[in-house]
């Protein structure tokens, strides 16, 4: 039963141009899969500690050591390895925020990249035979081969950090230009349009 695990980060909710394009991508996965599981994990929802004393102590220590507080700093890193674990496809929506991340998917990244269990101590990846999609809104244009194209952190960063856990098997959709919207030079549904057969093709992919 094949199992897509959707990452949606923005707080924008209804504005959100990386929420509408995910849940495309979503209803388009569904499509192509029969018994299909959609997992949605809302980090705009989720309670994501940063990494603390006791995570760091849980992380580098054996379970059976783990005092309760140990255990329950480590339950939410715990819990978000396994559903990454039982994913096949794995759909991140996010926005470009300065020229990176969210810090809420850096936090979600913390929780979920940790040695011995999604790689080893040798910097092998762990999590291996899966897809990762990544949809990225962002308010400028950061095409590929254009001189804007390096300030395009965040599609490098998740690149690296999901290949060191072993998903190396990645497509990309730039959802750029969304600030034409606050500009009134295209409205939400133009530019979700404009985007729509990327996202189909990210499906495929
Ligand atoms: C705090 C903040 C930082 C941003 N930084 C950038 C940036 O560095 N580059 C950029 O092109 N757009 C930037 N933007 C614009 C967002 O990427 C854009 O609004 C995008 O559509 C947000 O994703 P969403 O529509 O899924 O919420 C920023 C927006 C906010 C609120």
């Amino acid at each position: 039963m094949p199992t897509l695990l959707a990452i949606q980060s923005s707080p924008r909710g209804d504005y959100s141009v990386s929420r509408k394009l995910t849940a495309q991508f979503i209803d388009d996965w569904k499509a192509q899969h029969s018994g299909e599981t959609v997992v949605m994990r809302d980090l705009m929802k989720t309670e994501l500690p940063f990494v603390d004393l006791p995570w760091i102590m849980g992380a580098f220590t054996p379970a059976e050591q783990h005092s309760p507080e140990i255990k329950k700093a480590i339950a939410i890193s715990n819990d978000l390895i396994a559903e990454l674990m039982a994913a096949d496809h794995i759909v991140v929506g996010t926005s470009m925020y300065n020229y990176s991340i969210p810090a809420v998917l850096k936090a979600y990244i913390d929780h979920i990249v940790r040695v011995g269990v999604t790689f080893s101590p040798s910097y092998e990846g762990l999590v291996k035979g899966k897809k990762l999609s990544i949809i990225l809104a962002s308010g400028g244009v950061y095409t590929p081969g254009a001189p804007t194209e390096g300030y395009n952190v965040a599609i490098s960063y998740l690149k690296l950090i999901f290949g060191f856990i072993g998903i190396t098997d990645v497509n990309v959709v730039l959802a750029g230009g969304t600030s034409a919207i606050d500009k009134g030079e295209t409205t939400l549904p133009q530019l979700i349009g404009q985007f729509e057969p990327a996202v189909a093709d990210a499906v495929q992919a």
